[in-house]
């Protein structure tokens, strides 16, 4: 069959090379891709949100199924958009409806998910405009320190997290009346602060059936030991260590299973993956985000250890089978590293040539942002996040040793990374 993915990340070239390694698949697409997914399939000029565009995509290369990487298409309703057009409903999209997609899509909707359903979370409330001042007041009923969430999407920037009370009460306030990111803080979740360490589990279901797939731990701030700003993430590794089979069994029992549950009973059908975003509490799970999508660079290291054939998953999703299937995975440990541009959290660097990719032995080499230069001769860079280096190795250590020798490999002007992904596992 003809696959058309959605999405231009590491998270996309990394899905793009299982998907290739597909016998089910007969031609692969990718909108918009990058310098590297080009070399899996063929890049397609059309943004994801371009339903009109993915339509004519579609029909032009006879796409039988269709996956979406990122959120954004998914919030805004592309499943939706395929089952209500007679010309698309037959093409099965893995990503949820926009019902389902509100996961991710509003934490206040994914707040009150939890709640209704006694999934651990912390403890929030959600204000707008109208009730600042209560929100102020729910500030001075809370200590230190203070989580604030713009309700919709906002890129992975917003949650902010204060220190002192006064920067809450002013950020919160700036959220709101200054629509600091946009139409997403219309609503500000206020939330408890939870402390312990975070953890991102995946699950693929076909609204009535699920598979866990390998965790991961995701190291998003920018700086060594965690600190700086946060960034869309600089490096992951799966397994994770603390996540033992004890463990696991208690994020199934407390936290899928209700989810799974949840959205059986509001009838809202799921098909695609959902992202637990995880912080462990003295041993026990608590939910801090949903995401209605794999986590970027999370799928860097999950999808390298799945042994199942990707494309007979997404169609035991299609056709709510997959019940009938079982997650196979590597028991090696894989590491990523993410290779950035110079500024990246901030304003970065692009266009710079990349270089030594070729002499990379040992590793997979994930595009990020990147892309042709206008000759078509180099690869630039063309994002924050440019290149992801993943291994595979007997012990966590072993793979990032590999990881680290390849990435000094990888060459670009300005190229920044953390040398200290898992030091805390
Ligand atoms: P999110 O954009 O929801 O992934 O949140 C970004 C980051 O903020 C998370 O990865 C956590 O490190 C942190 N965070 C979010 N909610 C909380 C919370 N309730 N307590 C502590 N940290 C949090
Ligand atoms: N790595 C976190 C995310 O994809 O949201």
């Amino acid at each position: 069959m003809n696959i058309l993915l959605l999405g231009s990340g590491g998270r996309e070239h990394a899905l793009a090379w299982k998907l290739a390694q597909s016998p089910l698949l007969t031609k692969l697409y990718i909108a918009p891709g990058n310098a590297g997914t080009a070399s899996l399939g063929t890049n397609l000029p059309l943004q994801p949100t371009d339903f009109g565009a993915v339509k004519t995509a579609v029909l032009a290369y006879a796409i039988s199924m269709v996956v979406v990487g990122p959120e954004d298409p998914l919030v805004q309703g592309i499943h939706d958009f395929f089952l209500s057009d007679p010309d698309l409903k037959q093409v099965p999209v893995i990503g949820p409806a926009r019902k389902a997609a509100m996961l991710e899509g509003s934490k206040d909707f994914a707040k009150q998910f939890m709640i209704r359903h006694g999934i651990p979370t912390a403890s929030y409330r959600t204000f707008d405009r109208s009730t600042i001042d209560e929100g102020v007041g729910f500030l001075h009923s809370l200590k230190p320190p203070y989580v604030l969430k713009a309700d919709g999407l906002a890129a992975g920037k917003g949650v902010i997290i204060c220190k002192t009370r006064e920067e809450a009460i002013s950020e919160f306030t700036s959220m709101l009346t200054e629509e600091r990111f946009g139409a997403a803080s219309l609503k500000v979740v206020i939330e408890e602060f939870l402390s312990g360490i975070e953890l991102s589990v995946f699950v693929l279901t076909d609204g009535k059936n699920y598979l866990i797939l390998p965790e991961a731990k995701d190291y998003k701030r920018i700086g060594e030991n965690d600190t700086g700003p946060n960034t869309g993430g600089m490096g992951s590794v799966s397994p994770v260590p603390f996540a033992d089979t004890r463990y696991m069994q208690k994020v199934e029992k407390q936290v899928i299973l209700p989810t799974i549950r949840g959205l059986a009973k509001e009838e809202i059908d799921y098909r695609g993956f959902i992202f637990f975003g995880l912080i462990s509490v003295k041993g026990d799970p608590f939910v801090i985000e949903y995401n209605c999508r794999l986590g970027d660079p999370e799928t860097e290291s999950v999808i390298p250890r799945l042994q199942n054939d990707l494309v007979g998953l997404f169609s035991a999703v299609a056709s709510q089978t997959l019940c009938d299937e079982t997650i196979s995975v590597d028991p090696r440990t894989a590491a990523t590293v993410m290779l950035v541009s110079r500024g990246y959290p901030g304003p970065y660097e692009k266009g710079r040539v990349i270089t030594g990719s070729d002499a990379v032995t040992g590793s997979l080499v994930f595009h990020a942002g990147t892309t042709f230069s206008k000759t078509g001769m180099d690869i630039i860079s063309n994002g924050g996040r440019v290149i992801a280096v993943t291994s595979l190795g007997a012990t966590q250590a072993e793979a990032l040793a590999e990881t680290y020798k390849n990435a000094s490999k990888v060459v670009f002007e300005g190229k920044c990374f953390r040398k200290d992904i898992g030091f805390d596992l």
